[in-house]
C-alpha cells in the first residue's frame, strides 16, 4: 500500500465544552498526492492543521507523520520535514524580500545561503528579491510565504487556503506552482479550500469535512465518478419487505433492506417525491425519511465563493 505521509485516527477535538470542533477525523494522505482538504466556512479546516502541526493539542486520537508521532520523535524533527503556510504569512513589510528569506534562514538549522536563491527561483520570485515587501502584491506575499516553507526542503507542505484573497491571475500562478512542485519534486501537498472547483483542478486526492466530520475521502477521479448519484436516504415503513420489491421495479436507484430501514440512493431530491408517491400508491406507510449523505446540498455549498 501507498505510504500515508499524513495518517490521523479517532481524532477529536474542541475549543468549548458545548461544541465538537473535530470528531473522529480520519485523515490518509498518500506520500506523493496533492490533497485537497474540502469544506465550507468554519468545518474545521484551519483547526485540523493546527492539530496536524500540534499548534493545538488534540484531546483524543493519533496524528502520525511520515509514519511517525509526535512524542516517539521529537515534534521538531519531525517538523523539520513540513513546510506550511498558514493564511497570511507572516512578512517584515519594511524588508526586502531577500532579507525576509535571510532572517526566516538563520530560525532554521542547517539552511545553505544557496538555497535562498533555489526557493526565489521556484516561486519565480528571482527578478523581485531586492524590492520591499510592502511594494508586493497578495499574490506575490503568498509565494515568497511559500519560498519560506520550502527553505528546508520539505517532503511535505500544508497550505491553508493559499488562493483565498487572490485575483484570478495570482489563483492561476499559486495552482501552477503547487503542481510543479509536486511534479518536479515529488512533494506530498496537503491544501485547504472551501471551493470545489479549485481542488478539482489541482488535486489529486480529496477529504471533505463538515461540522468537523469527513464526509468522504478518495480520489478526485472516483469523486467525479460518484458526484451527483450520491443522495443517500432512508426510509422507515411498515412493511418493508412490501416497500423493497416496490423501489427495486420502480428503479430509481440501488436499494437495500437494512435494519428495518431501506436504504436507497438517488440522484437528485425529485426523485425522493417519486419514491415516497410510489409507496404512498400501493398503500405502505410511511414513518420517516431521512436523509444520510446529502452531497448535492454539501456541493452546493462548496460552489459559493
Ligand atoms: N479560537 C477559537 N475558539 C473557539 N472556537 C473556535 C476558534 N477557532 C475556530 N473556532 C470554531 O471552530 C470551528 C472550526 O473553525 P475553523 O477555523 O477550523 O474552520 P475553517 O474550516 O478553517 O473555516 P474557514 O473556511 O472560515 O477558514 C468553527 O465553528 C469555529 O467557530
Ligand atoms: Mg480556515
Amino acid at each position: 500500500m501507498n505510504q500515508l505521509i499524513v495518517d490521523t485516527k479517532n481524532f477529536n477535538f474542541s475549543y468549548t465544552k458545548t461544541k465538537k470542533d473535530i470528531q473522529n477525523l480520519e485523515l490518509k494522505v498518500p506520500k506523493g498526492s496533492i490533497y485537497g482538504f474540502l469544506g465550507p466556512n468554519g468545518s474545521g479546516k484551519s483547526t485540523t492543521i493546527r492539530l496536524i502541526l500540534g499548534l493545538l493539542k488534540k484531546d483524543t486520537g493519533t496524528v502520525a507523520l511520515f509514519g511517525e508521532q509526535y512524542g516517539v520523535k521529537t515534534r521538531l524533527q519531525i517538523l523539520n520535514r513540513v513546510g506550511a503556510l498558514i493564511e497570511n504569512p507572516s512578512l517584515y513589510e519594511h524588508l526586502h524580500a531577500i532579507d525576509n528569506l535571510r532572517i526566516a534562514a538563520n530560525y532554521r538549522q542547517n539552511i545553505p545561503g544557496s538555497r535562498i536563491s533555489e526557493v526565489l527561483e521556484i516561486v519565480k520570485l528571482t527578478h523581485a528579491k531586492n524590492k520591499k515587501v510592502k511594494e508586493y502584491s497578495l499574490g506575490m506575499k503568498q509565494r515568497l510565504g511559500l519560498a519560506i516553507s520550502l527553505l528546508s526542503n520539505p517532503e511535505l507542505i500544508i497550505l491553508d487556503e493559499p488562493t483565498n484573497g487572490l485575483d484570478p491571475k495570482g489563483i492561476i500562478e499559486m495552482r501552477t506552482l503547487i503542481k510543479d512542485l509536486n511534479e518536479t519534486y515529488g512533494t506530498t501537498i496537503f491544501i485547504s479550500s472551501h471551493l470545489l472547483s479549485e481542488i478539482e483542478k489541482t488535486c489529486t486526492h480529496v477529504g471533505i469535512i463538515r461540522n468537523g466530520e469527513m464526509l468522504y475521502q478518495d480520489t478526485v477521479a472516483k469523486l467525479k465518478e460518484s458526484k451527483g448519484t450520491h443522495i443517500k436516504i432512508d426510509i422507515e415503513v411498515d412493511k418493508p419487505t412490501e416497500a423493497l420489491s416496490i423501489l427495486t421495479n420502480l428503479k430509481k436507484g440501488k436499494t437495500f433492506l437494512v435494519d428495518g430501514f431501506l436504504q436507497i440512493e438517488v440522484k437528485n431530491k425529485e426523485e425522493i417525491t417519486a419514491i415516497i408517491d410510489a409507496l404512498r400508491t400501493e398503500g405502505i406507510n410511511i414513518y420517516q425519511v431521512s436523509i444520510k449523505n446529502n452531497f448535492e446540498e454539501l456541493f452546493l455549498s462548496l460552489t459559493e465563493s
